[in-house]
């Protein structure tokens, strides 16, 4: 593939691109600011240029003399590399098509429901002409392949999430992939990683976070860099915890490429590595100033990883209550979309939003299935997954919950068959019971003594912190 020329070109400009009132200024101006380079918002410049309001040139001008200014200002703006919002007809025009295609890479935003639309358009009368062409010209916005669903905020973090849009952020930076991800994807990507670390769980280690700060100190890295993890959970817990204690701390971005972190890790800001005495022992809060997610990336993982993954979207549909898991549905389909992702996701974000630092008893509900999970991963020394763990967690843990008198008998059932649907075991390994694993659990981290605090699952949207003191009670 012609990699040369494609980081060149991805190196120059981002172009966010879609239907009046869809978000173009406030999602540009806002990766702008994260990328650290320059913005224009191209019908502001038109507003400047021509001293009066956009809706007015139509009035008195016409369509056609507002799109010869649109072309002018257009070219006017191609000068050094930023990120450009255009107007909602900006690239109907095929010469203005021709130069963002050259320069850049046009980001196309979704067209936001009807319902959204109107309530955007609503807010702002008279400001946005066209704003009923966005079905008309439905099949012109649909040809953009490079698209997002969605973007939000989530703590200091801007998470985009969308399909094609990694490779104009990956170009250029510093960009740290395990092994895998870096075989798999540094050429189609036309990105070399200069950090690469070896894949897996095992590696997630202090000796890989100073193998990581060797290759910061060789790269020269300085406070005012920015490095990117391009890779899973164990990428971005590595690289996000590298850069939250070199030089106390640099700015990182997340490119999550698994399903698990994308719906999980990417966001909530913890970072860290583990040690032989647990899990995600050494950590800090760091979080991403950027997350994007790209659902191409989906494209190369197994179905068992696709299965971990799903394992905390249904862990997240827990949580997150029956409307929103009525919503999901995706009933055991290979492909996942980039909204369902933005839409599951937004749980967990929610529940960071109210507990960012894990204060206040809130985020211990993203602990769901959990305590009982990393017992089960500990006591099959991790040939169990974290998804599948996650699972039988979750549905042990919904027993658990009937027996305290929390939830319905009927619940556990549901509850497993959900996960099953996804191709996910629900029941403990053969020759584990409960029993056995609860001496494991009393050593979870978030042990107060004998005490432990599970999230159990009651029933959709009703997951409840319980301390239950495993020195004394039966589960
Ligand atoms: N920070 C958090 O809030 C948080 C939340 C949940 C989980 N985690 C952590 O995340 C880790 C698990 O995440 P994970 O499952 O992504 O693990 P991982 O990073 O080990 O990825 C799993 C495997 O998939 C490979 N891989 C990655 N992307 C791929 C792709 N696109 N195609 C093919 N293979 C690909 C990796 O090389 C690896 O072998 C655990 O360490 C867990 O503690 C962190
Ligand atoms: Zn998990």
């Amino acid at each position: 593939m012609g990699e040369k020329s494609e980081i060149k070109c991805l190196q120059r400009f981002v172009f966010i691109y879609g239907a009046p009132a869809s978000g173009k200024s406030t999602l540009g101006r806002a990766l702008a600011e994260r990328l650290g380079v320059g913005f224009v918002d191209l019908d502001e410049r038109i507003v400047a240029e021509a001293g009066v309001s956009i809706p007015e040139i139509f009035k008195t001008r016409g369509e056609a003399a507002f799109r010869d200014l649109e072309s002018k200002v257009f070219r006017d703006v191609i000068s050094d590399p930023k990120v450009v919002s255009l107007g909602g007809g900006t690239l109907l025009r095929d010469e203005n098509r021709a130069l963002c295609e050259e320069n850049g890479i046009v980001f196309c935003l979704d067209t936001p429901s009807d319902e959204e639309l109107a309530r955007r358009i609503g807010a702002a009368p008279g400001s946005r002409p066209l704003g009923d062409k966005a079905k008309e010209r439905a099949a012109h916005y649909a040809s953009f392949p490079n698209r997002v669903a969605a973007f939000f905020d989530a703590q200091s973090s801007l998470v985009v999430v969308g399909r094609g849009i990694a490779p104009a952020i990956l170009a250029g930076r510093n960009v740290v992939a395990d092994e895998t991800v870096a075989r798999l994807w540094s050429c189609r990507l036309g990105v070399s990683p200069f950090a690469i670390i070896p894949s897996g769980e095992e590696h997630k280690t202090p000796v890989t976070v100073a193998k990581l700060w060797r290759a910061f100190a060789e790269r020269g890295l300085g406070r005012k860099d920015t490095v990117v993890a391009l890779g899973g959970g164990v990428t971005g817990d590595l690289t996000g915890f590298a850069a939250a204690t070199w030089m106390r701390g640099i700015s990182w971005i997340n490119v999550p490429t698994t399903l698990l972190s994308m719906v999980d890790a990417s966001t909530g800001g913890k970072t860290g590595c583990d040690l032989p005495d647990g899990k995600n022992l050494a950590g800090a809060f760091h979080f991403p100033r950027l997350v994007v997610i790209d659902t191409d990336f989906l494209e190369t993982l197994s179905a068992k990883l696709i299965a971990d993954g799903r394992a905390e979207m249904i862990k997240h549909e827990a949580i997150g209550g029956k409307g929103f898991h009525l919503r999901q549905g995706y009933g055991g389909q290979a492909g996942v979309s980039a909204k369902e992702i933005a839409e599951n996701l937004m749980v967990k974000v929610g529940i960071v939003r109210e507990d960012p630092l894990e204060t206040l008893g809130r985020r211990i509900l993203l602990n769901c299935g959990h305590t009982v999970a990393h017992a089960i991963e500990k006591a099959t020394g991790y040939r169990v997954s974290h998804g599948e763990a996650v699972a039988i967690g979750c549905v042990e843990e919904a027993k658990i919950a009937v027996r305290r008198g929390l939830a319905p008998t009927s619940w556990p059932e549901e509850f497993a068959a959900r996960f099953a649907a996804a191709g996910l075991p629900t029941s403990l390994p053969v020759g584990l019971s409960l029993k056995e694993i609860v001496p494991l659990m009393r050593g979870d981290k978030k042990r107060e003594g004998g005490v432990v605090t599970f999230a159990l699952p009651c029933g959709w949207g009703d997951v409840r912190g319980v301390k239950i003191d495993l020195s004394k009670e039966i589960l």
